[in-house]
């Protein structure tokens, strides 16, 4: 449990933190290496990789657009835009605060910058019986299955490597921030195959990163049964129709009604009732 009063110091750590997912210290020199997309770029690309050099765009990150989640980093180690990590930061916060009991979830974690987020904060608090869980693939999204999942049909985020980062990447960006240790446990695999037997026992925050109709719906089946009265989940993707999709059936399916709240009018979270 929290105390009612944070220090300057526990949230300045946490702003950090979150700069620092978000690349903004460097944002002005930042490089974004060119994607091995499509065979004759991946040709000139590893040729120049052999003799040590990568090449990048010369475009530069927005320090503006990258706070509104307006500018696409290839390198920050989040996608998500400050609001975002902004509501991370409040829902954990707010459910250690009221002793809610679970521990925190990312579905979908690219280069782990809003799990790093979650295990700063439980630092920033000395919470030590938590534990951060990083639910991926390691090896970007599915090719849509659409016999399964219809609803799916024309996705093509598996054919963009950007998504392809390993799980000892993810693993090092832990270490990178001093965040990696027997709280943070890793959940490798595609989520169907993973998530209904992981031993995860209760959950404070479910946050669904997951793009996809199947990934957030192999994310909430088995995982929102674990979530506490008062915790809460979070939709990072329900401006786009497939995972929107998904979200209103699973509410639909299961009675849910407790009410959306907009993040930043593209992502919404709601807190779950009982
Ligand atoms: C949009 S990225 C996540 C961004 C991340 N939350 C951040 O802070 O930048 C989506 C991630 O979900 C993973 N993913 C999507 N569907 C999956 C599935 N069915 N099983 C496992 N991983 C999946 C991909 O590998 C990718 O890393």
């Amino acid at each position: 449990m929290l105390s009612n009063s944070t220090t300057q110091a526990q949230q300045l750590y946490i702003d950090l933190v979150k700069r620092c997912v978000l690349n903004l210290p460097y944002i002005d020199v930042e490089l974004n290496p060119i994607q091995p997309v499509g065979a004759f770029r991946k040709l000139i690309l590893k040729t120049f990789l052999r003799v040590g050099i990568q090449l990048a765009h010369s475009r530069r990150g927005q320090y503006n657009q990258r706070i509104n989640g307006m500018d696409f980093s290839d390198v920050a180690h989040s996608m998500l835009s400050m609001v975002r990590l902004d509501n991370v930061q409040y829902c954990m916060e707010t459910v250690l605060q009221e002793n809610i009991p679970g521990d925190f979830i990312e579905t979908g974690v690219m280069r782990g910058g809003s799990v790093i987020l979650m295990r700063g904060i439980l630092k920033a608090y000395n919470v030590t019986d938590r534990t951060v869980w990083v639910a991926d693939s390691f090896e970007g999204l599915p090719a849509p299955n659409v016999e399964k999942y219809p609803q799916d049909e024309g996705a093509a985020w598996h054919l963009r490597p950007l998504t392809e980062v390993s799980e000892e990447y993810v693993r090092r960006n832990f270490e990178r921030y001093g965040l990696f240790d027997d709280q943070v446990q890793f959940i490798k695999g595609w989520f169907c195959d993973t998530l209904g037997t992981a031993p995860v026992e209760q959950l404070a925050v479910l946050r669904l990163d997951g793009d996809l109709y199947e990934s957030t719906m192999d994310a909430l089946v088995p995982l929102y049964p674990k979530l506490s009265g008062g915790g809460f989940v979070i939709v990072d993707d329900y401006n786009l129709p497939p995972c929107r999709k998904a979200i209103h059936d699973y509410r639909d399916r299961e009675g849910i009604t407790d009410p959306f709240v907009t993040i930043d009018g593209a992502g919404v979270y709601w807190r779950k009732s009982s």
